[in-house]
């Protein structure tokens, strides 16, 4: 009997990350927890670029969740200050290499210091091509569906189908990830992307989020290609 050989899907055009781990990868080196926060923000641009040279259109990253006002104020303000801090050396680094930067969630309720720069560093970088870094900060999947929903009470849109529904989404011309990797072995979703990962293929990495390397991205990116997608169908 013969076996067809398994088709490789192709590459991913949108690699979504969870990037957990900061925390207890600080505290391994003897550290507080704000310092694995600080090391995670330059693992952001590495994987931009890795993912970039393997010819990634799209990336997200969970930066900042709706549950994550519930952790001590302290860090809370630290990794608000370090966004403010760290934005715009990110920014030009990103900028010279042609990334565009997005930025979903309700951002109205970040800290207007934070809030203004997302929208100046989006607005600088619209034009660029080459990949883009949507990081979610004050994000919750559940939020950006109930958001969805009270826009088209809004505008008092009663045709409801899942295609005008994606329209109201934060960012509706992005496509659906097509794979999704969370760091440091916790295997849940922590309300992440919830309309957009229907479909996605999920990859759990043992590696806390500053450990992340090319090697791992380049795993997943493999064990991706052996997956075989049906899409609910048949083949
Ligand atoms: C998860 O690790 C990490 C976060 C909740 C914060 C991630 C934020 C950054 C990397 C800063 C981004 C800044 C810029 C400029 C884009 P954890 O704290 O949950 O780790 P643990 O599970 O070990 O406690």
């Amino acid at each position: 009997m013969m076996f067809e050989k398994k088709q490789i899907t192709s590459n991913p055009q949108h690699i979504a990350f969870i990037m957990d781990g900061n925390g207890r990868w600080a505290k391994r080196q003897g550290k507080p927890r704000t310092y694995g926060h600080y090391m995670g923000t330059y693992k952001i641009e590495d994987v931009v670029r890795w993912c970039s040279n393997i010819g990634v259109k799209y990336t997200t990253f969970y930066v900042f969740s709706t549950e994550n006002w519930k952790r001590p104020p302290e860090e809370i303000n630290f990794i608000f200050n370090l966004l403010v801090e760290k934005i715009e050396e990110f920014y030009e680094r990103m900028n010279k290499e042609n990334v565009r930067l997005r930025f979903i969630g309700r951002l109205e309720e970040v800290p207007e210091n934070a809030m203004a720069k997302c929208f100046e560093y989006e607005e600088k970088t619209k034009n660029n091509e080459k990949i883009q870094a949507i990081l979610a900060l004050n994000y919750g999947g559940r939020s950006e569906i109930v958001d969805a929903v009270k826009k088209m009470l809004d505008q008092d849109n009663r045709h409801v189908d899942e295609q005008t529904f994606r329209n109201y989404l934060y960012a509706p011309d992005v496509p659906d990830p097509d794979l999704v990797i969370r760091t440091s072995g916790e295997m849940r979703i922590s309300n992440f992307l919830l309309w957009e990962i229907a479909y996605s293929e999920f990859y759990f990495s043992n590696l806390l989020w500053p450990e992340f390397s090319e090697e791992e991205l380049k795993r997943a990116v493999e064990i991706y290609q052996g997956r075989d997608r049906r899409f609910g169908g048949i083949k």
